[in-house]
């Protein structure tokens, strides 16, 4: 028997690229994370998937600091930290190492999120939170970044759709939800050799279809 297991032997192809996602809450970029790492899986790319903030075990306690509602004194710039923090970490400790070993990496929301959320949405001054992201990241900078672009509008009708997910949406309101989306259309605009803009509206295969298409063209793999 050979000595590595059924999946590790056939991880016999090898990239290095850093891959994105990004869009508002229930625009489905999750769904998206998860099928792209299934499918490129599938094909025998090694390929990691991770979250923000999350990802690492102290990230993923920096996550349950900044998303626990009980915190509601958490002034904006701790918040911003706090999500700088956990991506310093996650990318120092999990992302770079991953890339050098020729693992394609994923991640469910980036620094971008910080831009569109704490800068847009929020109160924090563009050029700080740009100059902190550097900073956090060491400059990592994605490949390519997909941006699942599911207007304000559209989100909340989803997330009152959803029972259990109606209290999240709620704590911040439309207008909060329209500036981050002006956020991440401005990012995209302003990064267009990096973004791939994918109407949320498509349905998840549609969608799914256009990311292989885009993934496949990147890394020269013919479509599979
Ligand atoms: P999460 O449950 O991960 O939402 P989703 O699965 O929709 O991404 O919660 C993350 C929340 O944190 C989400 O509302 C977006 C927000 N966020 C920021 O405000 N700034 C950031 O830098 C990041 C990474 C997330």
């Amino acid at each position: 028997m050979h000595a590595l297991s059924g999946k590790e032997f056939y991880y016999i192809r090898r990239y290095c690229m850093f891959i994105t996602f990004e869009g508002l809450d229930f625009s489905g970029k999750s769904t998206q994370a998860k099928m792209l790492h299934e499918y490129l899986l599938s094909i025998g790319v090694k390929c990691l998937l991770l979250r923000e903030p999350g990802g690492t075990k102290i990230s993923e306690k920096v996550r349950e600091i900044i998303l626990d509602r009980k915190h509601i004194e958490m002034t904006p710039l701790t918040e911003f930290m706090l999500f700088s923090a956990s991506r310093s970490q996650l990318v120092s400790q999990v992302v770079k190492p991953h890339i050098r070993k020729g693992y394609v990496v994923i991640c469910d929301r980036y620094y971008d999120s910080s831009t569109a959320y704490q800068s847009y949405g929020g109160s924090l001054e563009l050029k700080d939170v740009q100059k902190v992201n550097e900073i956090a990241t060491g400059g990592l900078k994605p490949d390519l970044t997909i941006l699942i672009d599911l207007t304000p509008k559209a989100a909340f009708s989803r997330a009152h759709k959803r029972a259990s997910a109606k209290d999240r949406m709620e704590i911040k309101n439309l207008a909060f939800y329209n500036r981050v989306y002006k956020g991440f259309k401005d990012i995209a605009n302003r990064n267009k050799k990096r973004f791939v803009v994918i109407k949320g509206s498509l349905t998840i295969e549609e969608i799914g279809l256009a990311i292989r298409k885009t993934v496949n063209k990147k890394l020269n793999i013919s479509n599979e």
